[in-house]
């Protein structure tokens, strides 16, 4: 399967890449800038492509043309509303419209946990839920087979291979690479085709807790 991943060197797309790259998938590792290519280096399968999604839509088309999914862990640099508005909401919803123009099958889209009722937390908080919730319910109107993962607050720790995921969940964390692990993990799994669905830590290895999905 040829695979695009956007935000390929941040924290949790780089961990997406590399279990990707581990099962044999073709990546494209979409970067922000060629400068964090270095990054990437020496994984087998992996092709670092450049792919802004705040520059010309037509060059986020020509870079999706060959994939059959899109997964997307973009997020704004900066937590202030102006950058997550151009990030989090209208850079995600170029990715989904450059991907249905592609052709592309399935969108894959790392949101974060209430961002389906974003009303919610301090101002910085609220503005990325609201960018969140936006750019989601575009991705589900669209033509695309769309997954979106909301996570509970992120965390740099090891992967626990363990995780709890239901339409809605109680407040939780989870590393990066256990959401990395169920990113990927929704390519094997038609329950989470057309789905939204919180994710945290847990008890459960990721194929069953995907596969559990009510
Ligand atoms: N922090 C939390 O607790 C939490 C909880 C739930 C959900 N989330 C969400 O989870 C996602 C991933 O989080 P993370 O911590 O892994 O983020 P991260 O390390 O900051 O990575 C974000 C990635 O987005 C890329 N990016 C930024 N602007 C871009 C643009 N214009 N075009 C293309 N790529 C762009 C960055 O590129 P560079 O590598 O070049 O900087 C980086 O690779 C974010 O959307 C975040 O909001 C976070």
């Amino acid at each position: 399967m040829q695979v695009t991943v956007l935000g390929a060197t941040g924290r949790t797309g780089f961990h997406v890449v590399r279990l990707l790259a581990a099962r044999g998938h073709a990546v494209k590792a979409g970067l922000r800038s060629r400068k964090r290519a270095e990054l990437l280096r020496g994984i087998e399968n992996v092709k670092p492509v450049l792919a802004d999604v705040t520059a010309d839509p037509a060059d986020l088309v020509e870079v999706l043309k060959d994939s059959d999914v899109v997964i997307t862990t973009i997020g704004a640099p900066d937590p202030e509303p102006e950058s997550v508005n151009l990030v989090d909401r209208d850079g995600a919803i170029t990715a989904i419209r450059a991907a249905e123009e592609a052709g592309v099958a399935r969108f894959v889209q790392l949101s974060a946990q209430f961002a389906d009722s974003p009303d919610q937390g301090n101002r910085l908080v609220r503005s990325i839920l609201l960018a969140k919730q936006i750019s989601d319910s575009v991705l589900q109107k669209s033509a695309l087979t769309w997954t979106i993962v909301r996570p509970g607050t992120l965390s740099d720790g090891p992967a626990t291979g363990r995780v709890k995921a239901a339409g809605h969940l109680e407040p939780g964390r989870i590393t990066r690479q256990d959401v990395a692990a169920v990113l990927v993990g929704t390519l094997a799994e038609p329950l989470t085709e057309n789905r939204g669905f919180d994710v945290v830590s847990g008890e459960f290895p990721v194929a069953p807790a995907l596969a559990a999905l009510d």
